[in-house]
């Protein structure tokens, strides 16, 4: 598939829209560049697409590297010139590997050197990282060079003693049961014509390593030890290809890494560092074969990566450093993220540096650590007293906004650290920012909080021992996240790893990959309503946002199974069976809402999905029409009282009733009302847990009571998210009562102050505040639908979202009683506009919008309610 977004000009006047386009491909770049498609011309071709263009040339083979560029014409037949090419690699087709899954002998074979392995004795048991090398001469510099890189575990890759590529914890996690994906990587400039060497380091990361929160199995989730695969195609100019594959012929030693697991931390000794291990001329004297390993319980699948790879992706110095004693400093980062820290020091050979990692400090000024559970998240570093040395870990990464150094030696001079954030890079896509400090810094939590846990999968949080891909989560929060980042590539992958976790019976499963959850389950934890809903939500809303029909088809079957799941055991259209682990409304702090009326709305409203999808795939809308009559009858006996309240008279029950459209019409406008009692009741404060969350302001705003919304979106006493902010928050906490003045510390079992759930208001903040939200019958943002909430609390919104479409920008300011909206839509994008309640501009209050630049004045007839 094939896209390209078109910006829009700078003068008012320029409104163009493309009519036609042409698609360029070859193997040159030069050529492309010149019109010259060796692969594919399209000729130019009719037609306003902009996104979703199928390949039109021939089957490509495999190890190929692409160019590809595109021109557009507009409205007067006036044609641009050809895009910057792009490059695309088309990997390795499952017949074209010839590489072996390779690594450390787990027995050694007689008349080996027994390695030195108790040099590497530590209290976790936990594995050194492997070093791997092989040695490779080349008649000649290559004209190119493409590595194909996998890892049972993490690996980074080396040529010539040089790091190729900025992946870190590569190549991520998936069920390496079923699947695991690999990377191409150009490494043409790495080679030279005579002795070459390649080298891989490999750690344990997700596949052996410890993951997730059960002690008794707390590591070797999915193999016993860590594994690489690569294989280096080698192209001359006189059109030779040559390959070099992992295989029994490389060696391996274990080198200065000690231990890296992701929740005990780093060990580095730097007084083992292998000098030279991947230069040709290396002293090979410590250095044994590899195993050939075959991996069990059976060969994975290997898919090329679907999403960018993780990278570091901002660095921080401390905002502070505290002494507490001569040996041990905080430093303060200002900002809570998942990564490491940097550490440049000068000392002597053996001075130690601990690094240890929490989100907080505690009343006393100490590190928090308690809500780490298991992890540990310390990294430690022994200098080789080489003057000038710098650490920072390799297969580990830890959540926290503060380190404790505690430094056991002699230095030279203070160390510099430098903490660095990662992530898996998925593209930034928006900006926004408002004229209030506060919901500034709210949405630079929920930045943040996704940011931190975008790592490989969506995680629920990245510093204590659980960190796992809990649906529901993602679920809740993935209008939000489509702002700040591009997530289509991220959900595609993230996407099959639900599918793989999908049992035979159709259960998605609660997290995904599914693995550690439970280590005493053979097969996957079948998901609680919410949870394994959250595959069928999240496929609609990436139709939505980027009109991308092709995962809804290849999800179709998956979805119909688990709505056949649920069906199977609810005849009577109240969701009460089939529930899993039924979590509810997670960590409310209101009153509960009853477990029945959350699962059964939450099911109404997937029968809707599936009849849109159904529709959007060309496929038979009635059954599911029929279902969610049914069922919204049934909902209606079950769970209106006589007054016309919700069974559960809570914030919740009445947030996803309304959001769902469950309800009978007629009893919508009291819903409404009791919806807004139950707030005022609560002295104007939220009540809900993860999955009210989402619907708050939306509804509130659906239904005439924007300014409600508003001040929920602006409180700062307890409960709210202004709460959190006032008490140090640089991410999203996981609950509300995280640290209270009252009670300090929520319970050290489940307390995580960097979880996005809460940060799902970001999507209101987007769509509604700023006024750029998608509309349905125009998927991808053909059209943008803009019902904008102008707040003097506010004064002003600056947003810029880069759609699939092209970039949306929209800012209003507040000036003395006017408002002043700008306005700017890509070539082909037009917009539908409606103002709220009593308020005008020259065009009315509900018009609609070409594309190009626009400023409206905006005046209130009347004030909100
Ligand atoms: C996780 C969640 C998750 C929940 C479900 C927690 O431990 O951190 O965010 O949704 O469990 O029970």
């Amino acid at each position: 598939m094939f896209g390209w977004a078109l910006e829009a000009n700078q003068s008012p006047e320029d409104s163009h829209f493309q009519t036609a386009w042409r698609i360029v491909a070859g193997t040159s770049r030069d050529d492309v560049l010149q019109g010259l498609g060796a692969l594919w011309d399209s000729g130019k071709t009719i037609g306003p697409q902009t996104n979703m263009v199928r390949w039109g040339g021939d089957a490509l083979p495999s190890d190929m590297i692409m160019w590809w560029s595109v021109q557009v014409w507009d409205e007067t037949d006036t044609p641009s010139c050809l895009a910057e090419p792009a490059r695309v690699f088309t990997g390795l087709k499952a017949s074209d590997w010839q590489a072996s899954w390779i690594g450390r002998y787990f027995v050694l074979p007689a008349g080996r050197d027994v390695p030195q392995d108790a040099l590497y004795d530590n209290r976790f048991q936990a594995r050194p990282a492997d070093y791997l090398r092989k040695e490779h001469a080349l008649v000649a510099k290559p004209i190119r060079a493409t590595a194909y890189v996998s890892a049972l575990g993490l690996y980074e890759l080396y040529i010539n003693g040089m790091r190729i590529g900025e992946n870190v914890m590569a190549p991520g996690w998936t069920d390496y049961h079923q699947r695991a994906e690999y990377h191409a990587l150009d490494v043409t400039e790495a080679f030279f014509e005579g002795d070459n060497c390649i080298g891989a380091i490999i750690g344990e990361g997700w596949y052996s390593g410890r993951i997730g929160h059960n002690q008794r199995r707390a590591g070797n989730h999915y193999g016993g030890r860590p594994a690489l695969l690569c294989q280096v195609h080698i192209e001359f100019a006189d059109g030779r290809v040559e390959c070099i594959v992992s295989d029994e012929t490389w060696s391996t030693r274990q080198g200065p890494i000690c231990y890296s697991d992701f929740l005990a931390g780093e060990m580095f000794d730097a007084r083992l560092e292998l000098e030279g291990w991947c230069a040709p001329d290396c002293d090979l004297s410590h250095w044994q074969p590899v195993e050939q390993i075959d991996p069990e319980p059976r060969l994975p699948q290997l898919d090329a990566a679907r999403c960018e790879p993780t990278r570091e992706v901002a660095r921080l110095a401390p905002c502070s450093i505290t002494a507490l004693s001569d040996s041990v400093s905080i430093y303060d980062f200002g900002q809570n993220l998942a990564g490491y820290v940097e550490l440049e020091v000068e000392a002597r050979e053996g001075t130690e540096f601990r690094l240890r990692h929490g989100e907080r400090l505690d009343n006393a000024g100490q590190l928090y650590t308690e809500n780490l559970r298991y992890a540990v998240s310390e990294d430690i570093f022994i200098a080789a007293g080489r003057g000038g040395e710098t650490f920072k870990p390799r297969f580990t990464f830890h959540g926290f906004q503060y380190v404790e150094l505690t430094i056991i030696g002699p230095v030279t001079s203070p160390p510099k650290l430098t903490s660095i954030a990662i992530q898996t890079d998925t593209p930034q896509t928006g900006q926004i920012k408002t004229g209030n400090t506060m919901l500034n810094q709210l949405l630079s939590n929920i930045f943040w909080s996704q940011r931190s846990n975008f790592i490989s999968v969506p995680t629920d949080c990245p510093q204590r021992d659980e960190r796992y891909g809990w649906t529901a989560d993602a679920q809740v929060f993935w209008r939000t996240a489509g702002y700040f980042m591009d997530t289509s590539a991220f959900l595609t992958k993230w996407m099959e790893d639900m599918i793989d976790g999908q049992s035979p019976e159709g259960a998605f499963p609660d997290v995904a990959p599914t693995k550690p959850l439970n280590p005493y389950r053979l097969t996957p934890q079948p998901g609680a309503p919410a949870w394994g809903d959250a595959p069928i939500i999240m496929g609609w809303q990436h139709y939505l946002r980027y009109g991308d029909h092709a995962l809804l088809e290849r999800c179709w079957q998956p979805f119909k199974a688990w709505m056949t799941y649920v069906e199977a055991e609810n005849p009577d259209g109240i969701r009460r069976n089939q529930l899993n682990n039924n979590y509810g409304d997670w960590l409310t702090i209101g009153p509960e809402t009853n477990r029945e009326l959350i699962n059964t709305a939450y099911w109404i409203y997937l029968a809707d999905l599936m009849a849109k999808i159904a529709r959007v795939l060309d496929r038979d809308a009635e059954p599911w029409l029929t279902r969610a009559t049914r069922m919204r009858a049934a909902f209606a006996g079950a769970f209106i009282e006589k007054n016309g309240h919700l069974k559960s008279d809570t914030q919740t029950a009445y947030l996803l009733a309304l959001d769902f459209d469950v309800l009978p019409s007629k009893h919508r406008s009291q819903a409404v009302s009791r919806l807004i009692e139950l707030i005022n009741e609560a002295d104007g404060h939220l009540q809900t847990g993860f999955l009210g969350v989402r619907h708050l302001c939306p509804v509130l705003s659906d239904n005439g009571a924007e300014k409600l919304a508003v001040d929920l979106l602006l409180k700062e006493t307890y409960p709210s998210w202004g709460f959190s902010i006032r008490h140090g928050a640089t991410s999203i906490w996981e609950r509300w009562d995280g640290w209270t003045q009252d009670k300090g510390f929520q319970s050290k079992a489940m307390n995580s102050f960097n979880h996005y759930a809460y940060g799902a208001v970001g999507e209101w903040i987007w769509s509604r505040l700023a006024g750029i939200d998608w509309y349905e019958e125009k998927p991808g943002y053909q059209r943008v639908q803009m019902r904008p909430i102008f707040d003097p609390r506010i004064g002003r919104v600056e947003a810029a979202y880069e759609a699939q479409s092209g970039c949306i920008k929209s800012s209003w300011r507040y000036e003395d009683e006017v408002i002043y909206w700008t306005i700017t839509l890509p070539p082909g994008v037009d917009a539908q506009v409606l103002l709220p309640v009593g308020m005008m501009t020259e065009q009315g209050a509900q018009f609609a919008l070409a594309p190009g630049h626009h400023t409206l004045k905006v005046t209130a007839t009347k004030t909100m309610n």
